[in-house]
């Protein structure tokens, strides 16, 4: 077995450092928060225009200011009678503040009173970002699930808007009524993470070739 490599996460949502924390268990990582890194909650910044831009952001801040690897994760609901809404903004659907049954009343609302309200088609997006100071550039990845969204609340697992979410892969099974295990099989976090894990791989080799070379 390998010695485990530290990743801090660039996020302090407990459902996707849960999450994360389950679809890289197999691998000798550590993964820690940043207030266990540095003590204290970093305010990260968030004002891009897309999932990449700010997951960029986050983990650069991050490696930034602890010089070891991060792993920033953006991720969010774009709903097509919505234009794509809410998008970037899915953590503050309803205000800067929202709780996720707030944010889950925003979004019924809001398609009650859009004119394409009773096209229910969504996706979820999620874009992992990952930043190392032995490497020059940040890697990304991205997935994607596709779904519909319910009249009403449903289940109690996950987070966010899993509640509303109905997956098409889940034989419309909302998202909160899957567990932890059957949504990490399909979910647009278990797709990025499949997609960045040689990248990731490569990074923790790099770094213990680094720990390697120091030690002599
Ligand atoms: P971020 O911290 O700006 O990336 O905000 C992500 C927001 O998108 C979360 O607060 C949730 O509202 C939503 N979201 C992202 N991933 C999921 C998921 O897996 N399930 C439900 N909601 C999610």
């Amino acid at each position: 077995m390998l010695p485990a490599v530290t990743i801090v996460l660039a996020t302090s949502n407990e459902g996707k450092a849960s999450e994360l924390r389950g679809l890289l268990a197999d691998l000798p990582v550590q993964l820690v928060t940043t207030a266990e890194v540095l003590g204290e909650k970093l305010s990260l910044p968030e004002d891009g225009d897309t999932f990449e831009a700010n997951a960029i952001q986050k983990a650069k801040a991050i490696c930034a200011a602890t010089r070891m690897i991060a792993l920033a994760d953006d991720s969010g609901l774009e709903v097509d009678a919505l234009g794509g809404r809410p998008g970037v903004r899915s953590a503050r659907f309803a205000h800067e503040r929202a709780t996720d049954a707030e944010n889950n009343a925003a979004l019924l609302r809001a398609l009650e009173e859009a004119e394409r309200g009773h096209e229910r088609a969504a996706r979820f997006r999620c874009v992992l970002a990952l930043a190392s100071p032995w490497l020059a550039e940040v890697k990304t990845s991205e997935g994607r699930i596709e779904g519909t969204i319910a009249r009403d609340p449903r289940g109690s697992g996950g987070f966010g808007y899993d509640p509303l979410f109905l997956a098409t892969e889940a034989e419309g099974r909302a998202m909160a009524e899957l567990t932890e295990a059957e949504k990490n099989c399909i979910s647009h976090r278990a797709r990025a993470v499949r997609a960045l894990r040689p990248v990731l791989i490569s990074v923790m080799n790099l770094q213990l070739d680094e720990a390697e070379r120091i030690s002599g």
